[in-house]
């Protein structure tokens, strides 16, 4: 977080001066720090042959997805909405697969039809595809019994998971294959969301290796995303150096013992953009009961529902003043829900000591960057707030607030 005189700044502007311009509440992006986190990875993950395919469900706007793309990276697309977005962005087919769970045979052709690489989650959507197009490259996702994640909700390994082939399930797996003619080219996992612990990492790849030392066609070896970032101020970044170190041994080392240097695939989404996002709303209200002081802002979970779905931590920005003798306060939004809180866990509302806050202060909700805009809504009939990206300090609209039209009639 970076600020000066008090004033919360985003690139080099302060916060509340973008809220003066464009309006509040407002989706703001600092595209250096997207282009930092990227160059971050390709630092700590120093394997050779790395691909980095950036998951475009944690953050799709299109200008956000060229800046991606410019810093080198390939797309991880989960329907033919984000192959569209992928495409528009500039990604060429053979530079984008498809992983989506409970897939219909109509999505496979599109993405077929569009030349992107199908990743196979289950038996039964591979003995589909195999029917849709035999003698054609996959990919098989595996389900290594291992999960992790911020949270059980995004959890996607492990027995309880929807996700993936069970990866004792090789043998169908081959058969499936052998009888469409299938050429598996790459064995896949993703594990979960928000993971900072490497050991989790480690304990995956594993298995997944294992499993790929089965399939003698490979070409690549996708260990999926889940990179985490802090959210609370005392939480420990993820040691990327280290996980890094660790990814590239491994993988080096399995693949002698394959007799070929595969490419390794990872799909992060959090990291490059989580914390250059930030949710700018304003304070309309101020009130009390016996038990809390609430203060009311001009957005809510239908634009960051992180708190409400998972009790998520948003670190929160008084952007004039940053720091100042602090009080117990609950934010909570304009949504006709009791749920509706940014200041809150799993069970409900929690107190955050906060600068005195009075009613027009601008208030920033941090690391919002990654899935925000992109699991936002229209409930109670909201638009979705503007996107904004800075540069420096320059600043431009990349994404308009949604207008009556859109709202009422969907276009
Ligand atoms: C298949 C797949 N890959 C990558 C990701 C990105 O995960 P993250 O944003 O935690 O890096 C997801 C997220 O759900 C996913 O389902």
């Amino acid at each position: 977080m970076k600020a000066i005189n008090n004033r919360l700044l985003i690139g080099d502007i302060p916060a509340s001066d973008l809220v003066r311009k464009y309006g509040s509440p407002i989706y703001a992006y600092d595209e250096a720090i997207i282009r930092q986190r990227m160059r971050d990875l390709k630092q700590g993950i120093t394997y050779a042959k790395l691909m980095i395919y950036y998951a475009l469900k944690a953050n799709t706007n299109l200008h956000i997805l060229r800046i991606i793309r410019e810093e080198g990276a390939y797309a991880d697309v989960h329907s033919p909405g984000e192959i569209m977005a992928a495409e528009k962005a500039g990604w060429k087919p053979e530079q984008i697969m498809l992983t989506s769970a409970s897939v219909t045979n109509d999505e496979m052709r599109f993405a077929m039809d569009h030349g992107v690489l199908v990743n196979c989650d289950s038996l039964s959507q591979l003995e589909r595809y195999g029917k849709l197009n035999p003698d054609s490259r996959v990919c098989v996702r595996i389900n290594p019994d291992v999960g992790g994640g911020h949270h059980s909700h995004v959890i996607t390994g492990g027995p309880e998971s929807k996700f993936g082939i069970y990866h004792d399930k090789v043998p169908e797996i081959k058969e499936i294959a052998g009888k469409h003619r299938l050429k598996i080219v790459g064995v896949h996992q993703h594990i979960g969301s928000g993971i900072l612990e490497p050991e989790k990492f480690r304990l995956a790849m594993n298995v997944l290796l294992k499993t790929a030392r089965e399939f003698s066609d490979l070409e690549f070896v996708d260990f999926g995303g889940g990179l985490g970032v802090p959210y609370r101020p005392d939480q420990k970044a993820l040691d990327l150096k280290s996980l890094g170190r660790m990814m590239t041994e491994t993988f080096s080392s399995f693949c002698k013992e394959y007799g070929k240097e595969l490419y390794m695939h990872i799909e992060p989404g959090r990291f490059p953009v989580a914390e250059a996002g930030y949710l700018l709303c304003t304070v309309n209200t101020l009130k009390e009961t016996p038990t809390h002081k609430f203060v009311g802002v001009d957005t809510g979970f239908n634009h960051l529902i992180r708190p409400a779905m998972y009790g998520s931590y948003h670190q929160i920005v008084v952007t004039d003043r940053v720091d100042g003798e602090k009080s117990k306060i609950v934010v909570v939004g304009n949504i006709c829900e009791s749920g509706d809180a940014f200041t809150r866990d799993e069970h409900g509302l929690v107190d955050r000591e906060l600068p005195e806050i009075k009613e027009g202060d601008v208030l920033a909700i941090l690391n919002a960057g990654a899935y925000g805009f992109s699991m936002s809504s229209n409930y109670n009939t909201r638009p979705r707030p503007v996107e904004v990206l800075v540069k420096g300090s320059e600043s431009r609209i990349i994404r308009k607030k949604e207008d009556e039209e859109y709202l009422l009639y969907g276009y």
